[in-house]
């Protein structure tokens, strides 16, 4: 079959691989028919290469038809249309049954002590093959892959499995319902579904920050008080205007270790991404080297008293943080990778109606064929030709 796969920093390729096979009763197999290029991919195309062997298929956020069952699988069959969740989790766990399933149990990561394994996501995360394929072997498919129904066209529900409940969990750790003022950094992909979610959960007013100015019209067309990062010299003295004085009661950083505006720590990712794998992993492991400026503004820019939620990844071990003014703000902060399942049923029933409130029939900028995906890589990462969401259609 074909498959993205990564060969080194900026070099992705489409290759043909083997096809994957049952290797556990609890696998299957699925055609895959839509799979997303994440912003978190570009992390693996910029700085984690470290973690990464050339020809690792890439890809987290897929979905399609399965072809094929293990003998423990029995929620879903052959031909069963069906969302794959970026965590793969067992569902029976200890963590998994709290609702964290990105702490599953029974798929950490134990070599270097990580939550639940990941599709496409590096040895951090289980080195697992990845869904920009034309086909995927899911583990754990006795609990794992969504059932959607047939009818709406895939992107209806393509974002269940990483967009969606990223940016609801984003929402719900920002504790927006009982908030009036939300602020995001960052409106890619993730950090605009947080501002509709927080519209459609009753955020009063919704800030979003950013620097393209295409990403900055889309969030501005839906009410959302859209802030060009480099035309605001003070952006926490602009923001404290807004807001009464005071600033937001929740930020939500959607941006991540690759923030614009951090050039010591570019230059380190730069470093990181062409040293060998293992002065690299030690650097990522022993040193600071996230650019931290959207996290170090959502701390400027919060409220005293306010929460801070951290949708965007960060990898640093020992990344500098202002503690001083942390705790002197008396600020909350919740972060992690999303718990796919756990959000499934809040979201789900607004995917079933006519009236999509999300907007996410028309959420995507770019549907290829999984042959252009490098293509694909290249304009979302450089945010060329109005890239935003990117599809693969294998
Ligand atoms: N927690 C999770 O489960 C989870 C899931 C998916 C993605 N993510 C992470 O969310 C983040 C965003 O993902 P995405 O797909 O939207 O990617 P993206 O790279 O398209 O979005 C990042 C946006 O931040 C903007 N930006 C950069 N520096 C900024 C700054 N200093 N201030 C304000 N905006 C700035 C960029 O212009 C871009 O629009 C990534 O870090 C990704 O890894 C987390
Ligand atoms: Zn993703
Ligand atoms: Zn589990």
């Amino acid at each position: 079959m074909k498959a993205l796969t990564w060969h080194g920093v900026h070099d992705v390729r489409v290759d043909t691989v083997p096809d994957p096979i049952i290797e556990h009763p609890t696998d299957a197999i699925i055609k895959v028919t839509s799979s997303g290029i994440c912003g978190s991919d570009l992390h693996l195309y910029e700085v984690l290469g470290a973690y990464l062997d050339e020809g690792d298929i890439l890809g987290h956020e897929p979905m399609g038809i399965v072809e094929e069952v293990g003998a423990e699988v029995t929620h879903i069959k052959p031909g069963d249309r069906v969302v794959i969740p970026f965590n793969i989790s067992c569902g029976h766990c200890h963590m998994c049954g709290t609702g964290l399933q990105s702490q599953c149990e029974t798929t950490q990561t134990r070599e270097f002590d990580t939550g639940a394994a990941l599709l496409g996501y590096t040895k951090l995360y289980g080195q697992v093959a990845g869904g920009q394929a034309e086909y995927l072997r899911v583990p754990q498919a006795q609990y794992g892959p969504i059932k959607v129904p047939e009818g709406p066209s895939d992107d209806r529900f393509l974002y269940l499995s990483d967009v969606l409940p990223t940016a609801w969990q984003a929402v719900q750790y920002a504790d927006v319902p009982a908030k009036k003022t939300v602020l995001v950094l960052g409106l890619g992909p993730i950090g605009e579904m947080c501002t509709r979610v927080a519209q459609h959960l009753g955020a009063e007013t919704v800030i979003g920050v950013d620097l393209v100015p295409e990403r900055l019209a889309r969030a501005a067309a839906h009410g959302v008080t859209a802030l060009n990062l480099e035309e605001h010299d003070d952006l926490p003295a602009t923001v404290r205007e807004l807001t009464g004085g005071r600033g937001p009661e929740a930020v939500i950083d959607a941006v991540g270790m690759e923030a614009h505006g951090a050039p010591i720590g570019k230059l380190a990712h730069r470093l990181a991404g062409f040293l060998p794998d293992k002065l690299a992993q030690k650097a990522i492991e022993t040193a600071g080297i996230d650019r931290l400026a959207a996290l170090h503004m959502s701390i400027e820019l919060v409220r005293r008293g306010g929460t801070i939620s951290l949708s965007g990844v960060y990898g640093g071990a020992v990344s500098p943080m202002p503690l001083l003014q942390m705790f002197d703000k008396q600020v909350t902060m919740r972060m992690g990778q999303a718990n796919v399942w756990n959000w499934v049923d809040d979201i789900l029933p607004l995917l079933s109606g006519n009236d999509d409130p999300l907007g996410v029939d028309t959420y995507a900028t770019h549907h290829i064929p999984l042959t252009e995906a490098p293509h694909g890589y290249d304009i979302f990462q450089k945010k060329q030709d109005g890239a935003f969401k990117v599809v693969l259609n294998p």
